[in-house]
């Protein structure tokens, strides 16, 4: 097993370009099951979960190869609906898979999906999703068997936007015959980026963005090419590290409006943020203040991916903040390995009080997903001393080579296998 091994407490300084965005790419990926014919995905990052998804792909029948960080499918010669267990259990995306494979073969059967260990994750609004467009669902032995002789358009209204189960629906609609409404629909750019994509092969999908997508089901869709948008929570999270490490800091290849309240956050907190075009300066001298109330929530809000970064991040800010995760009910496993290293949190239900310190101390901590790992890689970057951060695994599934990226800007951060420094 692997480890980081950071000496904190060096600023960093630099330019970093950041990868496109895993979130993006999967759906994106799943999308081309859709049709035969060779699909061309572009900036797609070497990701764990993206290796995944090729498996799965290439199980499913599909033609899948990487030349970069071009990837191409050819799904004409698709074979089976089945995903085989061992691969539904790496990753909780594989779910969306269900949508493409239902409108081109008519049935599909996976298992219940694995992913990080951050909550419950039901799949019901899946589930749902599929039935109002004519699915039969039936769940036996643990295994999830859809069909349907005909997918026909209808109007959904999810009780809770879910990012998945909108991309499922607007995967399973856009061969279905009429038209199909997605009312309540999550309004994530990953979501609007899956739009231009279905669009691109020739679907016909409007309102991405907002909470309504209407989706008028098409006969035919053709192979497409596409470029992945960056990734907003891999920028938010080198942002945040470069707030609390100190430095001056420029990230390319960003959106900033996907990042508007991870910036705003950080702006409220003392940190000087310059969007320029593509890019965005930080400037931070390592001292920042606390913010006050936040809760994670639904896009445009304060999203659950980069909450537990920024509790990091506040740790070191003067006065106390508070934090209350609204999207998933386990992920604050990084208050306890935070709290190692010196922080100082009370944890109320879903709800975290972090007073301020002066500084946080190395320590062996331990990653146990993945933006619980960003979290404690920047803390081990603003910290006094050593940090060990275990469970590397988990990182590797949503950063391409995030020691990389940091050691580029200064950062004294190394992999190890375990074994080194044990
Ligand atoms: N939910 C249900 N029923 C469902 C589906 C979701 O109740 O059938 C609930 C969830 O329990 C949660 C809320 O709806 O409380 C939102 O979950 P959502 O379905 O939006 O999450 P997801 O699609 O499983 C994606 C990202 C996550 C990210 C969330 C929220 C991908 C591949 N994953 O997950 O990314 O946290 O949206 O923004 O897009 C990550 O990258 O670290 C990550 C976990």
């Amino acid at each position: 097993m692997e480890q980081f091994v950071i000496e904190g407490g060096k600023p960093l300084y630099g330019t970093v370009r950041i990868h496109g965005a895993k979130n993006a790419a999967l759906p994106i990926l799943a999308a081309t099951l859709l049709t035969g014919g060779i699909h061309e995905i572009h900036d797609v990052p070497r990701l764990k979960d993206i290796e995944v998804m090729g498996r799965i792909l290439g199980a499913l029948g599909a033609r899948f190869s990487r030349a970069g960080t071009r990837i191409q499918v050819d799904a004409s010669t698709l074979r089976t609906c089945h995903i085989p267990d061992v691969l539904m259990r790496q990753m909780r995306s594989s779910i969306f898979l269900m949508g493409p494979l239902l409108s081109r073969l008519g049935e599909v059967s996976v298992t219940r999906p694995g992913g990080c260990a951050i909550g419950s994750r039901p799949i019901d609004l899946h589930l749902y999703g599929l039935q109002s467009l004519g699915a039969h669902i039936e769940e036996k032995d643990g295994l999830i068997r859809c069909s349907a002789s005909k997918l026909t358009g209808a109007t959904i209204h999810f009780k809770t936007p879910s990012v998945g189960a909108t991309e499922n629906v607007m995967l399973a609609a856009v061969k279905a015959e009429g038209t199909t409404v997605i009312r309540n629909a999550a309004r994530e750019p990953e979501i609007v980026d899956l739009q231009s994509f279905l669009n691109r092969m020739g679907a016909d999908v409007q309102g991405a963005g907002t909470d309504t997508i209407i989706i008028h089901g098409v006969r035919e869709l053709h192979p497409a090419s596409h470029e992945i948008i960056p990734d907003r929570i891999v920028a938010g999270t080198l942002a945040v590290a470069a707030a609390a490490a100190g430095g001056e800091v420029t990230l390319t290849n960003t959106i900033p409006d996907h990042l508007r309240y991870t910036l705003h956050l950080l702006n409220k907190a003392g940190v000087s943020v310059s969007p320029d075009g593509d890019a965005i300066r930080i400037r931070s001298d390592g001292r920042h203040r606390a913010v006050g109330r936040i809760e994670t929530q639904p896009y445009p809000g304060f999203p659950t991916d980069m909450q537990p970064q920024m509790m990091a991040f506040l740790c070191l800010a003067d006065g106390t903040s508070v934090i209350c995760e609204r999207i998933f009910d386990a992920r604050l496993k990084h208050v306890s390995e935070l709290a190692r290293m010196g922080a100082d949190l009370t944890v109320e239900g879903n709800t975290v009080w972090i007073h301020g310190v002066p500084h946080l101390t190395g320590a062996d901590v331990e990653a146990t997903d993945l933006r619980a790992g960003a979290a404690l890689v920047v803390a081990g970057l603003s910290a006094r001393g050593v940090t060990r951060v275990g469970g590397v695994q988990h990182i590797d599934r949503g950063y391409e080579g995030l020691e990389e990226m940091l050691s580029s800007l200064g950062g004294r951060i190394y992999r190890n296998s375990r074994s080194d420094s044990d």
